[in-house]
């Protein structure tokens, strides 16, 4: 096995983790974006070179991080389904107190900001699952085509879920920046991206995207009491969606996604865990600094 230590590129993460993050978010920015030929794409490879290393070596990073959770993963398909399930209301940031907060105490600032944080950190659910299906197989790639499908309003510009986001975020006036954004929301993007752009995370992708299906609802549904107590109108829609859609969203992934996958697919077990959690325990880092800086930490240690 290749020492992914012997390099440098972790060390400015460890160092300055929010540098880092931001380094990341603006590659992926500037890669991600369409564009027509320019006089500087040779220095662009350059940097998507240099950057696939460092981005590689992050997330080798966070595998590691991973194995204390997988160390009851069973081999075994049927089962595997059944430990991916469980991580609903027992994984990494599951029934996080910051939400239940949002549903019933936090104040429109504090809205506000929890939402630029989430709205920054997105980086779109429909073009990652676009990005992981290619060349999987057909089974998993229909159920893919069919979220993507649902993610597209099923071909209605008023039903599209990005452009939702986008109307709550115009609506409450946000203003969601690289600089402005604290670190492990610019992660949890970032894992993300590394995942659906890279190959050998292809599986990881799924198991990340699944897992986001499974875990959504909870979450979603405290963000909109929370939007509807602060008088939100329609333009909490995009949480309200969420809360519901995304349970028949991850019943489906894991029958026509995961079980496929695992039963003629066992190598990729491995991968589809490690990817639902690392994408918990990024999320876990989110709700960590969100209650940081939402509540303060006298608060914090009241909760503890
Ligand atoms: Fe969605
Ligand atoms: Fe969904």
């Amino acid at each position: 096995m290749r020492n992914v230590d012997t390099p440098t590129p972790l060390r400015p993460e460890r160092a300055n983790p929010s540098a880092f993050q931001q380094r990341l978010s603006r590659w992926n920015h500037r890669r991600l974006q369409p564009a027509v030929p320019h006089a500087d794409w040779a220095t662009d490879a350059q940097e998507d070179a240099e950057m696939i290393l460092i981005e590689g070596a992050w997330v080798e990073r966070l595998r590691a991080e991973a194995q204390p959770w997988l160390a009851d993963l069973p081999e075994d398909p049927a089962r595997f389904v059944d430990w991916f399930e469980a991580l609903q209301g027992a994984g990494p940031g599951e029934n996080d107190p910051l939400f239940p907060w949002l549903a019933e105490e936090a104040d429109l600032g504090q809205m506000r900001w929890f939402l630029q944080q989430e709205v920054a950190g997105e980086a779109g659910f429909d073009d990652l699952v676009a990005m992981a299906q290619v060349k999987m197989p057909d089974r998993p790639k229909l159920e893919l085509a069919r979220n993507y499908w649902d993610e597209m309003g099923r071909g209605n510009m008023g039903g599209m879920h990005g452009p939702m986001l986008g109307k709550l975020a115009d609506h409450l006036r946000l203003t969601p920046t690289i600089e402005g954004t604290v670190w492990p929301s610019l992660a949890l993007g970032n894992v993300l991206v590394a995942f659906s752009t890279t190959r050998r995370y292809a599986y990881h992708a799924l198991g990340a995207l699944g897992v986001v299906e499974l875990t959504a609802p909870w979450r979603a549904g405290h963000v909109a009491a929370g939007l509807k107590r602060l008088g939100v109108g329609p333009e909490r829609k995009y949480y309200a969606l969420h809360a519901t859609l995304d349970v028949e969203h991850s019943r489906t992934w894991n029958d026509e996604v995961l079980t496929p996958l695992a039963q003629d697919h066992p190598e990729t077990i491995r991968s589809l865990a490690e990817g639902a959690v690392i994408r918990m325990m990024a999320g876990a880092a989110c709700f960590d600094a969100y209650r940081d800086h939402l509540w303060g930490p006298q608060m914090e240690a009241r909760s503890a």
